[in-house]
């Protein structure tokens, strides 16, 4: 049986999900529930100075819908906690006196100047809780007052306050980033340059979920009036994902302990931002649309999956993706695939063939001797994936490589096995002139 216990930035858990700093972890109540179902940490949700901001009382929530009404996408125009901090920080203390095997790391944002966070690192210390997150991420509200994504999309700032927090307290210091940067490698060299213990990303992005078209308004509003929040769910993995990937393998921030956020849903998106160089993973909006007991499935999908691929803990494949992440120049340009349709599968709804005729490959057949039938033409076919990222039968359309010494009849070129990436392929001008 899988051992699903991490030690994350010398935190320890019984296993890698803890609850993202949102709604499910604002107050004992929810924490205590969250813990029964048996998630293994939470991140409080975000602390600041007394006294508690105030939020919007109306729509402060919007969704953006599949065609089944899953919410595949969820924006945001909360604040931090509106709570007093001393009823936040006895809550902690209580709560991490009870669940003593559980992770409780605590979010804090609070103006930029050293002496708030010293103040309210020390109160946070008090409770004995395992860490603090800092909220340098928040696209929304707080920014507009100097916090949050104000200070993370700074380098400088990011690097700034995470110096003073590590040199104030001796809990573990997570620095939370914000996506809402060109680049996320920046942001996230500074934290490592000021020493942080662990990253995790990402917070929210800027968003505008839709426009009500009666009140000719953003939404969500407030009296007919909206502003842009902060996007999340499982729209914004594939984000993530690759900013993910792109601390993990970047030397300057490689070694610093990464915790996933962003669109986690089930066991298999845990496992990818794990195979991507996660130590952990954190869930915010999952919870707040299934409940808690998403988290039951997610401990023993995870366990099963690693049972049977012979892993026996979470450091035995976190990580493991990073090596095969690498830039298109070094794709293998001589490598090809086809496309080869299941007819026992088909049901021939002719959707593959409407978009590879207007996508201008041409590859799919719509009738063979007068007969509706949708056949793969080799001879036009790049191998795109189109068909099968579309077809609605799952594994009818399967893409299929070439073997090396197959000719490839779109191109006329013998696959070899050796790869060919740019800088070394005959058809780029300064590969020829390296070789001349
Ligand atoms: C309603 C709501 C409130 C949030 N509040 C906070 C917060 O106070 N502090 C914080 O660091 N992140 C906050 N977040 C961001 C989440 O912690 C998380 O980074 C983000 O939602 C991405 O994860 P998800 O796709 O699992 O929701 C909030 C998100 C939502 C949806
Ligand atoms: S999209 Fe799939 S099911 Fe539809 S015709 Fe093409 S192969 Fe058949
Ligand atoms: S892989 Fe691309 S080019 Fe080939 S048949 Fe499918 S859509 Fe057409």
């Amino acid at each position: 049986m899988a051992d699903l216990r991490t030690t994350f930035a010398g935190i320890r858990s019984p296993n890698p999900f803890w609850l993202a700093s949102a709604p499910p972890t604002d107050k004992a109540y929810n924490v205590v529930r969250a813990f029964k179902e048996g998630w293994g940490g939470v991140v409080w949700k975000t602390l600041g100075e007394d006294p508690p901001v105030m939020n919007v009382s109306g729509p402060r929530y919007g969704a953006l819908h599949s065609a089944d009404r899953r919410v595949i996408g969820f924006n945001n125009i909360e604040l931090i906690t509106d709570r007093p901090l001393q009823l936040n920080l006895d809550e902690i203390k209580q709560v991490k006196r009870d669940w003593p095997d559980r992770a409780i790391v605590v979010s804090l944002m609070v103006p930029c100047e050293e002496q708030s966070w010293i103040a309210i690192l020390k109160r946070v210390e008090e409770t004995g809780a395992d860490g603090v997150e800092l909220n340098l991420g928040c696209p929304h509200g707080m920014s507009e007052r100097g916090m949050g994504s104000a200070v993370g999309q700074v380098p400088d700032y990011v690097e700034m306050v995470t110096r003073w927090c590590k040199q104030h307290t001796r809990m573990p210091v997570i620095v939370k980033l914000t996506p809402n940067v060109a680049d996320i490698r920046p942001p996230a060299m500074a934290a490592a340059r000021a020493g942080a213990d662990a990253i995790s990303l990402i917070n929210t992005i800027n968003s505008i979920i839709g426009v009500d078209l009666d009140m000719m308004a953003p939404l969500p509003h407030t009296r007919g009036v909206g502003t842009h929040g902060g996007y999340c769910g499982p729209a914004v993995k594939p984000i993530s994902l690759n900013m993910v990937a792109e601390i993990a393998r970047t030397p300057e921030t490689a070694h610093v302990p990464l915790s996933g956020i962003g669109g986690i849903e089930g066991w298999r998106d845990a496992a990818e931002y794990i195979a991507l160089g996660c130590g952990n993973v954190q869930v915010c909006t999952a919870a707040m649309i299934y409940g808690f007991k998403v988290v039951k499935e997610m401990i023993s999908g995870l366990s099963e999956w690693m049972d049977a691929k012979g892993y026996a803990t979470i450091d035995d494949f976190s990580g493991r993706a990073i090596p095969k992440v690498t830039d298109w120049r070094h794709l293998d340009l001589g490598y090809a695939v086809k496309a080869r349709i299941d007819q026992s599968l088909c049901i021939k709804c002719g959707r593959c063939h409407v978009a590879c005729e207007d996508v201008s490959h041409q590859a799919i057949t719509r009738e063979v001797n007068g007969v509706r039938h949708y056949e793969v033409i080799d001879e036009e076919c790049v191998g795109c994936n189109l068909c099968a990222s579309l077809c609605p039968v799952e594994n009818c359309i399967e893409m299929v490589p070439l073997a090396v010494g197959d000719v490839d009849v779109r191109t006329g070129r013998t696959i070899i096995e050796e790869p060919l990436p740019w800088d070394r392929h005959p058809a780029n001008p300064m590969a020829r002139v390296a070789a001349e």
